[in-house]
């Protein structure tokens, strides 16, 4: 049996999926089902989700419906929460029964050894999911954890010093890439995201995440911003620091570099 190749972005606003031929997401909110009094009109992003033995809303009609919907701001990735939305992923692009080696990732700061292997325990093996009545099976056979935002930084495969900057719900992750190689004492995550900032406009949260990285990084070299509002960012950044660029597929640049992580390990191992 061929092995789908599937990346997984699991953003604490939305989730990202790549895999050959297909992109999708959905927002990334779960909370309990309920039996609704009047019919909703289900959209593309309202998803019933049944997994082991209990019944969920997913995306908007969580958000709508369910008294604990709600996105989960915690740090770490490796939880349940994941779980149901990489398995909802899967149940979205791939057929039934369907052998997976999934990419995910987890913010700079979190990509240890042990919150790695935590990830992979909690995604390896065999899983039954239903998605609005339709029940599918997947094995995924192989999980790699990658870094959110330093992968991108390796994807983009740039001459010369630059940072990725990922301005995410929860977390902003910063990495700094130099002729292709990561540099790890100037890079790293900030504990704070543009959702968990209350009440500052985008020109604040620029200006305090400007402060922040020069803080830590000194003179910046010229700055690739990434995630869902890389374009609106941009201009505030610029304020600051001239060299500044909104990458032209920043919502997607995590989940597609994961997928060009995953090209490049089976290339290497066929090598
Ligand atoms: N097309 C868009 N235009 C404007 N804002 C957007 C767009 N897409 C997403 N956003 C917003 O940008 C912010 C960051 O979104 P992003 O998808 O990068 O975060 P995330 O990956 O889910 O979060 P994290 O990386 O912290 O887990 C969110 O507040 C989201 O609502
Ligand atoms: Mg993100």
């Amino acid at each position: 049996m061929s092995i789908r190749l599937i990346a997984v972005d699991s953003g604490r606003s939305s989730t990202k999926v790549v895999t050959d031929g297909a992109r999708d997401w959905f927002p990334s909110i779960l909370g309990e089902y309920r039996d609704l009094k009047l019919e909703r009109k289900m959209q593309r992003t309202d998803l019933v989700v049944g997994y082991a033995g209990q019944r969920y809303y997913v995306g908007d009609v969580a958000k709508d419906e369910s008294v604990s919907g709600a996105q989960l701001m915690i740090s770490s990735k490796a939880h349940m929460d994941t779980k149901i939305f990489v398995l909802t992923a899967l149940h979205r692009v791939l057929p039934n029964k369907s052998a997976v080696f999934l990419v995910t990732g987890e913010p700079i700061s979190n990509h240890q050894a042990g919150e790695k292997l935590r990830m992979k325990q909690l995604l390896l093996g065999s899983h039954e999911i239903a998605v609005n009545g339709e029940t599918k099976q997947f094995d995924i056979v192989r999980c790699e954890v990658a870094a959110e935002c330093a992968t991108a930084g390796w994807a983009m495969r740039r001459p010369g010093r630059y940072h990725i900057v990922d301005c995410g719900s929860r977390t902003v992750n910063f990495a700094t890439m130099e002729n292709g190689r990561w540099i790890d004492r100037v890079s790293g995550s900030l504990d704070y995201g543009l959702e968990t900032v209350q009440n500052i406009s985008l020109s604040m949260f620029s200006r305090m995440t400007v402060a922040e990285l020069s803080r830590r990084l000194g003179t910046l070299a010229p700055i690739v911003l990434i995630g869902g509002k890389a374009s609106q960012l941009q201009e505030y950044f610029q304020q600051y620091t001239s060299d500044v660029e909104a990458d032209e597929d920043a919502y997607y640049r995590n989940a597609q570099a994961f997928y060009e992580l995953g090209v490049h390990a089976l290339e290497t191992a066929k090598a």
